[in-house]
């Protein structure tokens, strides 16, 4: 079983008012949740004390909700709550991730739900980025946005198709012409190149470094950052990379900088290779990583760096959900 919350206003205390709402908020809610009507086992309403005219469960009973139990109640007056509020509990079968519902004027009561939610993640590679992003992601009920693929992916055309990355017109005819598109399946990000999926492609070492190379280039950086606003507008995220708090969503409300030693990233690099079955020694990682954050940061378009009102976080010493917490309790504060 799942609960369902939501909430309405009328902007007068009318029969008419309370029907039109109730079957409004109702109807979002089914729609949000693709309920079927059979699944529904209860719907529990209260309303503010200036809610006098009509009964919102008799509401509910007239637009159709009659198969399950309905019940209304009347709420306290609490100083300074919001006026002509309809306030509703709803009871299903099944165990989806519940979409509250929160309209009108009683958007404002849940502005977590109801805003869109942007945090912005940047820092060197291996700081962890990635992992406690997609984390925050799942327990936040958003998406994870991993700008980094973005840039993986033109590096990973010009590595397929044998061209001259160092030839920045050849690399700009690329960009040009670059067939990307950013998916979601099942809550996880996939990256379509020309059509063809190549999330697990873009990830090998050569990549990587291509990646850090060809994010030099400001029509690169033009193009992806255009992408990456576009989705970051539309849709509660969370985005990792190196310039999203600096220069993709510099007004961003959280932002977060994780940092670790370069030492404690490759050993985390190192150990993850090695479980994939990768053959690179610590060595060789270590070299990546250092030769990766020296392009980063000193590359002229948007380097990485700490955006002046991000929340630096070193990791090193941290447990994953430790860096996981302390994002969402920040978040929580603020919100
Ligand atoms: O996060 P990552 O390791 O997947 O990123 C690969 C490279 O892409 C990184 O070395 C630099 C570049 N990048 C960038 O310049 N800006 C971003 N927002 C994300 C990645």
């Amino acid at each position: 079983m799942k609960a369902i919350r939501g909430a309405t206003t009328v902007t007068a205390d009318t029969p008419q008012q309370i029907r039109e709402s109730v079957k409004e908020l109702l109807g979002a809610i089914v729609a949000k949740n693709k309920l079927d009507f059979d699944n529904i086992i209860c719907i529990m309403f209260s309303n503010t004390a200036d809610i006098k005219s009509y009964y919102p469960a008799k509401a509910a009973r007239e637009a159709g909700y009659s198969s399950c139990a309905l019940y209304s109640s009347l709420e306290p007056e609490i100083e300074g709550a919001l006026k002509l509020c309809i306030r509703v509990m709803v009871l299903v079968e099944g165990n989806a991730h519940p979409e509250h519902v929160y309209i009108n004027e009683a958007k404002s009561l849940r502005k977590d739900i109801t805003s869109i939610l942007n945090i912005a993640v940047d820092g060197p590679a291996g700081s962890g980025k990635s992992t406690v992003s997609k984390l925050v992601a799942e327990r936040l009920g958003i998406l994870y946005l991993d700008t980094g693929a973005m840039y993986r992916a033109l590096a990973y055309k010009c590595v397929k198709d044998n061209k001259d990355y160092g030839d920045k017109d050849v690399v700009k005819h690329i960009t040009n012409k670059l067939n990307l598109k950013i998916q979601y399946k099942d809550g996880k990000q996939v990256t379509l190149l020309d059509g063809e999926d190549v999330s697990e492609f873009i990830r090998t070492p050569q990549v990587s470094l291509l990646a850090s190379y060809v994010s030099t280039y400001s029509f690169v950086r033009q193009k992806m950052v255009a992408l990456q606003r576009e989705i970051a507008q539309k849709t509660s995220c969370i985005l990792d990379g190196r310039d999203i708090g600096t220069n993709v969503l510099p007004g961003c409300k959280f932002k977060f900088y994780l940092t670790a030693s370069a030492e404690v990233r490759a050993t985390r690099r190192f150990e993850e290779d090695k479980a994939k079955g990768g053959r690179q020694t610590y060595e060789d990682v270590l070299y990546e990583i250092n030769e990766r954050d020296f392009q980063d940061k000193n590359r002229a378009v948007a380097p990485l760096k700490k955006a002046a009102d991000a929340v630096e976080i070193d990791t090193s010493d941290m447990s994953i959900e430790e860096v996981v917490q302390e994002i969402i309790t920040k978040i929580q504060e603020q919100i």
